[in-house]
């Protein structure tokens, strides 16, 4: 009866009367509702009314207020469902940037909510996964000793690809070196270095393709990684040449990490000696590789001492970083092509090797 009264009250005064009646009504109701729907929202990560599917609760938000990185998301997901391309082994950089766009936008290490969130997260697992797989079979081949072909086969055109290797950051090709070489987290206690000394800092991937390439490492060369950190550049040569490869470490733990690589990868000839590069005896080595591991009077101290050993031997220096302006200036060496800002520099000894008996000043 009283909703029929209700009806014959003209319209305005029944959206008074209405109001009057249900104000305090849909008052109380709002109250409740409110922290109830936080509640469930908190718990279950979705919206308490409604149900919708996860396409409707995208397209709901973006109708209602753009959330630029949600937008950025969806479009990212629908390319990267598309592209079939992504699942090839070889495409590791493509696979690599998707990894990182997907990092971008997933929210940074809070569990993952909204279905939408967890859509992405499994995309992520599965690029991941052909990483993983990829990085497993070429280890699998460095173990059975036919690892060098594999890892060349990543070896970059410096040429074509100029604009990507003139920087100094690290890349796919990173990504690809540390799932192969799969070092066990240093332990946190590092030693405190000297102020000449320079703290860890791996070379990038590319750069070491760039060295391997470029110094044509043969069986009768011994490369010497002085300050060799982790171990990149000692395993990388050592895997791709036939070279003698060692690498001088002054930090254990580093040192520790880099040997329990080449055992896990069955590496049996490269050895890494934990010591200062300023008291290490560089005898054997043809090939000495620094990537700026000091500086000042240490780096004076050493390059005296491989000045040496060039006048009993032909050597080559190969230097990354800033220390190369300070190696270019040595008048016993002279560079090997062009000196590029920004890629490794090849240096040789320009000493003529002394005759049995004569002794080296
Ligand atoms: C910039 S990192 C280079 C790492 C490695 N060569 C690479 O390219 O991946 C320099 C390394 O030199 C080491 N170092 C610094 N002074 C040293 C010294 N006097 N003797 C041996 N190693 C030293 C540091 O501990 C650090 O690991």
């Amino acid at each position: 009866m009283v909703p029929f009264l209700y009806l014959l009250v003209p319209p305005f005064e029944r959206t008074i009367a209405g109001g009057l009646v249900f104000a305090p009504i849909s008052g109380v109701a709002a109250l409740i509702a409110v922290p109830v729907c936080w509640l469930y929202n908190r718990i279950f990560s979705a919206p308490l009314f409604g149900m919708c599917g996860e396409e409707d609760e995208i397209h709901t938000r973006t109708r209602r207020e753009p959330m630029p990185i949600e937008h950025a998301l969806v479009n990212l997901m629908g390319r990267l469902e598309q592209d079939r391309s992504l699942d090839e082994p070889r495409h590791l950089r493509k696979r690599v940037e998707a990894l990182d766009d997907l990092d971008a936008c997933l929210p940074d290490g809070q569990p993952i909510g909204t279905a939408l969130h967890r859509r992405a997260r499994a995309i992520y697992d599965e690029l991941e996964s052909v990483n993983s797989r990829l990085y497993q079979a070429i280890r699998q081949d460095i173990q059975r000793g036919a690892g060098g072909g594999r890892l060349l086969e990543w070896m970059p055109d410096w040429n074509a690809a100029a604009d990507f290797m003139n920087c100094r950051g690290y890349d796919y090709l990173d990504e690809l070196i540390s799932g192969v070489l799969r070092f066990e987290e240093p332990s946190t206690e590092v030693l405190p270095l000297e102020s000449e000394m320079v703290s860890y800092q791996p070379t990038p991937a590319r750069h070491i393709f760039d060295l391997i390439g470029r110094t044509a490492l043969t069986e009768r060369d011994f490369l010497v990684d002085l300050g060799s950190g982790l171990g990149h550049v000692t395993l990388m040569a050592s895997i791709c040449t036939s070279a003698s490869c060692t690498g001088i470490e002054l930090e254990p733990s580093y040192v520790d990490c880099a040997r329990k690589s080449a055992r896990s990868l069955k590496l049996n000839d490269v050895r890494f000696i934990q010591g200062d590069a300023r008291a290490a005896d560089l005898s054997d080595g043809t090939v000495f590789y620094l990537y700026t591991p000091f500086i000042g009077t240490i780096l004076g101290e050493v390059l005296n001492s491989l000045r040496h050993e060039a006048v009993r031997r032909e050597i080559r220096i190969c230097t990354f970083g800033p220390c190369t302006r300070v190696v270019a200036e040595e008048q016993w060496l002279s560079v090997m092509g062009a000196l590029e800002a920004d890629r490794i520099a090849i240096f040789r000894s320009r000493y003529q090797t002394l005759g049995p008996g004569q002794v080296a000043k």
